[in-house]
């Protein structure tokens, strides 16, 4: 018996993995977090399988449902929404899993910040401007942040924030990134990226939360940063015209010159 963990995607069910998909088709129970693993995704559960909410559970309840499975030798399809890697709770639920020596997988999915830049039609890094892009959040109710981890210590990096869990922040997002990035620094929201009722904003630290409907308070990334709207910047080196690399050796005496695509 083993637990898959699967990364759901961040809504739209055909942005679930293949592998993901085939793995939820093969197990006879599957646990789902909530409101933000799609219907359509639970319909390549087999017939007759055993799918349960864990929205309402905690983290108890929720080994209860596994260690159940596992008694009866019944693999689990864990699914979570967007990547598993980041606020997922799948840590704990790992370490419950290797105290009880009970074996898992893990099978990434698309993050929600990748579909968020995808509606945007960005990327998030661009030469010159950002090659950084951090993942990051401001204290909810449950959870504090680690100290150094501040919004006003990220924006002296300059690179493009994905700020998650944070909407309804959105003041204090604002207030602590002027400072550093300026007012006229352009920042998108993403609600419901992929979904069929996505929504994007666009505006500036001094302009978004005027822009903010009032119905948006939850399951929205806020990206904030230069190369959101930048235009001057440099085209990348590696497609430029007579720049000697791997695939594409200029000289004879290039180090890659006697390279052929079976090396690597
Ligand atoms: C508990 S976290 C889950 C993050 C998820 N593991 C991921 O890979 O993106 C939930 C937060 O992710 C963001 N989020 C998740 N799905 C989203 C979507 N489809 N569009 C925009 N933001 C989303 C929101 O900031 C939301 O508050």
């Amino acid at each position: 018996m083993t637990v898959h963990f699967i990364g759901a995607g961040p809504g739209a069910p055909d942005l679930l993995t293949l592998r993901g998909r085939d793995l939820i088709a093969a197990c006879p129970v599957c646990l789902y977090a909530g409101s933000l693993v799609p219907e359509a995704i639970l319909s390549h559960c087999p017939d007759n399988a055993r799918i349960v909410n864990t929205a309402p559970m905690d983290l108890d309840a929720i080994m209860a449902e596994i260690e159940g499975a596992h008694a009866k030798g019944q693999d689990i399809a864990r699914l979570h929404s967007g990547d598993l890697s980041v606020w997922s709770a799948m840590g704990e639920q790992i370490r419950r899993l290797d105290a009880l020596d009970i074996p898992y997988t893990v099978t990434p999915g698309v993050p929600s910040f990748s579909a968020a830049a995808a509606a945007l039609g960005a990327e998030l890094t661009l030469p010159g401007v950002a090659q950084s892009v951090i993942l990051t959040r401001t204290p909810g109710r449950a959870s504090s942040m680690p100290e150094g981890e501040t919004l006003k210590n990220f924006a002296a990096t300059g690179a493009t924030l994905a700020i998650h869990l944070s909407i309804q922040n959105l003041g204090t997002v604002v207030a602590d990134l002027t400072p550093t990035y300026g007012p006229d620094c352009p920042v998108a929201i993403a609600f419901r990226a992929s979904w069929p009722d996505e929504q994007i904003l666009r505006g500036t630290l001094s302009t978004i939360e005027g822009a903010l409907p009032e119905g948006i308070t939850r399951t929205a990334l806020i990206l904030v940063g230069p190369a959101l709207a930048a235009t001057d910047f440099s085209e990348s080196r590696l497609y430029a015209t007579g720049y000697d690399r791997r695939y594409r050796p200029q000289t004879a005496d290039s180090p890659w010159s006697d390279w052929s695509p079976s090396d690597d």
